[in-house]
């Protein structure tokens, strides 16, 4: 399996700091463990691109990183890993913080395609994670959520859990968001995201 060219841009709090948007961006967010920076190493396959921890809370910026190619395409984009949230330790300034930064990365970032949203595959459906995603489409912003750690649960078990999230989220919207199921240790799920990269990277080109 090729490993993408990737290397990391930015690490910073406001736009000032970010990278200049001048390739389609794909972001990364869920709560804090959940997988983000892991999923991001595994799409590159490059061991230590985005910073992995068993500390939750550690990605405190969002982290810019320019990438060379997909599956098939050579083609260079970008990708943002979001800080968590949901970090049970994390004070009520800095999650305040927190929703500044990340409301106004997600409405004001121009060359944002889509995001992937997160969420533990071993567990039900989370208050957070549905705020989230209630949040992201009620300010039309597009996105795919992405179960996480498949190899951690056995096949029925995360079944239920993705079931269980799209009942919940049939109680408010009329169509499901697309869904993957990945595992950063077995790379399930690698094809699948980046084929959707692949094809909206493709649209962009035409529309640029
Ligand atoms: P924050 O930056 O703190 O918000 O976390 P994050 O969402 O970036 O999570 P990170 O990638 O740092 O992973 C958190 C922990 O989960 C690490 O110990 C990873 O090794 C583990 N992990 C992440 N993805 C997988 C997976 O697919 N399978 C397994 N088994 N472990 C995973
Ligand atoms: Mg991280």
């Amino acid at each position: 399996m090729k490993a993408l060219r990737a290397e990391h841009l930015t690490s910073g709090r406001d736009a000032k700091a970010w990278a200049k948007p001048t390739l389609p961006e794909y972001a990364f967010i869920g709560r804090s463990n959940v997988g983000k920076s892991s999923l991001i190493n595994m799409l590159c396959h490059i061991k230590k691109l985005a910073r992995v921890s068993n500390t939750p809370g550690r990605t405190r910026n969002v982290e810019h990183f320019r990438v060379e190619g997909t599956l098939s395409s050579e083609r260079p984009w970008m990708l943002a890993d979001l800080p968590g949230y949901g970090f049970a330790k994390t004070s009520k300034t800095e999650r305040a913080a927190w929703e500044v930064m990340i409301h106004l990365y997600l409405r004001e970032r121009e060359n944002l395609q889509c995001v992937f949203l997160l969420a533990d595959s071993r567990l039900p459906p989370q208050r957070n994670d549905l705020d989230m995603i209630q949040w992201l489409g009620e300010n039309g912003i597009p996105f795919h959520i992405v179960f996480t750690k498949a190899d951690k649960l056995s096949g029925p078990k995360a079944q239920a859990n993705i079931a269980a999230m799209k009942r919940e989220l049939k109680k408010t919207w009329e169509s499901l968001p697309p869904m993957h199921t990945t595992s950063s240790e077995t790379m399930l799920g690698r094809e699948d995201i980046l084929g959707v990269i692949e094809e909206v990277n493709a649209a962009w080109m035409k529309g640029a």
